[in-house]
C-alpha cells in the first residue's frame, strides 16, 4: 500500500526543518561548494520551513515527519525523506503526490534541479520515469541578499 501524504501542519516546524537539515547535509556537504553548505544552517531551514509551511506535503506521524517535499508552479521543488525512513516507499509516495499537484495546477511537464553528483537521487528519479535534460545554472534561494547560483541537474518528466 502507498504511504499516505497530507499537508504539514503548525506545530511540525521544528521537526521538518531537523528533517530539512540533516538530510539536506547528509547529501550535500560533499557535493557543493563550502560557501552554500556555510549558508545552510538550522536556522536558514528553520525559516523557510515557516514561510512555506502551507506548502509542504509530507508523509508519517503528526509532529514526526518521515519526508516532505514542495512544489513551486511546474517544478518538483524539494524532497527530503529522512535516512531512517529511506527504502520504505516514502520518497516515491511523496514524488507521486508532487507530480499529480504539478499536473493538476495544468502542467504536463515538470521539472527538478538536482545536485551534480546526487547519485541516489538521480537513480531514485530516472527509475521513474525522469530523464536527464542538461546541466544548467540555477539560481538558489540562501539568505536575504546572498542568492547562490551553481550548476545542477536538470531532470524533466512528461506527466
Ligand atoms: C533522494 C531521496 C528522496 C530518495 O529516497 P529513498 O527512499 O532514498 O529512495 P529509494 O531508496 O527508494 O531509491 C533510491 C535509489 O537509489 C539507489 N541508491 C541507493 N543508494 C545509492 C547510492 N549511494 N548511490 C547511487 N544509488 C543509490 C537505490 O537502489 C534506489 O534505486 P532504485 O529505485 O532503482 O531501486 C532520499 O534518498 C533523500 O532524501 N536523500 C537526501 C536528500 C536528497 O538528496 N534529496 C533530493 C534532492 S534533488
Amino acid at each position: 500500500m502507498s504511504v499516505p501524504v497530507r499537508d504539514a501542519v503548525p506545530g511540525e516546524e521544528a521537526a521538518l526543518a531537523a528533517l530539512w537539515y540533516a538530510a539536506w547535509h547528509d547529501a550535500h556537504a560533499t557535493l557543493v561548494p563550502a560557501e552554500l553548505t556555510r549558508l545552510r544552517t538550522r536556522a536558514s531551514f528553520e525559516t523557510r520551513v515557516a514561510r512555506d509551511l502551507a506548502a509542504i506535503r509530507t508523509a508519517g506521524p503528526v509532529g514526526a515527519p518521515t519526508g516532505f517535499c514542495m512544489t513551486r508552479k511546474d517544478e518538483l521543488y524539494q524532497l527530503f525523506v529522512g535516512a531512517s525512513a529511506r527504502r520504505g516507499g516514502v520518497a516515491s509516495a511523496l514524488a507521486a503526490d508532487a507530480e499529480a499537484r504539478i499536473r493538476a495546477a495544468g502542467h504536463d511537464r515538470a521539472w527538478l534541479a538536482c545536485a551534480i553528483g546526487n547519485a541516489r537521487a538521480a537513480a531514485f528519479y530516472r527509475a521513474r520515469g525522469w530523464d536527464l535534460a542538461g546541466t544548467v545554472v540555477e539560481r538558489l534561494e540562501a539568505e536575504a541578499g546572498e542568492d547562490f547560483e551553481m550548476a545542477v541537474w536538470r531532470f524533466e518528466k512528461a506527466l
